[in-house]
């Protein structure tokens, strides 16, 4: 899969490019990565990005043309069409259904934008998705474009190791997570759940599904209104 990220700040992105799931993926050629800098793509001597709001107001709006160049080129460097998504607090609210849709495509051109934004006839003209990763103002898309990147790396074939698997993430069942613990059995006069050591895994399944039923009728109920047990579950529940 290839995510090409339009930024004023490709030096960002060094944070998943240099580590952890995401950096390992780029080395293993499970990923490609490319950045383009709208500014690269200015013909002034300036090189000017941004200018200010028609009907007045504060800050900066991104400009049409540096921004569409780039995205050109970013939609050259793969194989297939690109699909371009643009962060920003007024896209679709991501999620977990979000990730995995946007892990189908195979090319991502993730556009970052900055200022108060990004000229909308840009969006009209280039942008198939807008996403947004929560209802919260940052001071530009790369976090986000990061965030989207990150979400959906773990979720392709072969990017995590087998002892890590996405299905047992919180989110992919609709609950959250059971709680976890590691040695040793007891800390600080606080004891591992003797369940977890007793070596019955079906005891085990059952108290884990009950603490993330548990923890996620206390936590986020909200997930609990589309949430249905599946057969196994069911099953688990009676024994
Ligand atoms: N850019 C600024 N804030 C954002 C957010 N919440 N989601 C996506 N892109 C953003």
């Amino acid at each position: 899969m290839r995510f090409d990220f339009v930024t004023l700040f490709p030096e960002m992105f060094s944070a998943v490019t240099g580590a952890g799931i995401t950096g390992r993926a780029l080395s293993r050629g499970l990923v490609e990565v490319g950045l383009y800098n709208p500014r690269d793509y200015t013909a002034d001597r300036y090189q000017t990005v941004d200018d200010r709001p028609y009907g007045g107001g504060p800050g900066m709006v991104m400009l049409f043309e540096p921004l569409r160049d780039a995205i050109r080129d970013a939609r050259g460097s793969g194989d297939a069409a690109g699909r371009v998504i643009y962060l920003s607090p007024q896209g679709r609210k991501l999620d977990q259904a979000g990730l995995e849709a946007l892990s189908r495509h195979s090319h991502l051109i993730l556009v970052c934008g900055r200022y108060e934004g990004i000229d909308e006839r840009l969006i009209q003209a280039e942008v198939d998705e807008e996403w947004s990763i929560g209802d919260y103002v940052l001071s530009g898309g790369e976090l986000a474009a990061m965030v989207m990147m990150d979400g959906i790396t773990r979720l392709l074939p072969d990017a995590l190791g087998h002892e890590d698997s996405a299905q047992q993430d919180s989110f992919s069942d609709g609950l959250l997570d059971f709680p976890q613990f590691t040695r040793p059995e007891m800390i600080e006069g606080r004891q591992v759940p003797p369940v977890l050591l007793s070596g019955d895994h079906k005891a085990i399944e059952r108290w884990r599904l009950k603490q993330a039923l548990g923890r996620t009728w206390l936590r986020r109920p909200d997930l609990l209104e589309t949430f249905e047990l599946d057969e196994e579950q069911q099953t688990l529940l009676a024994e």
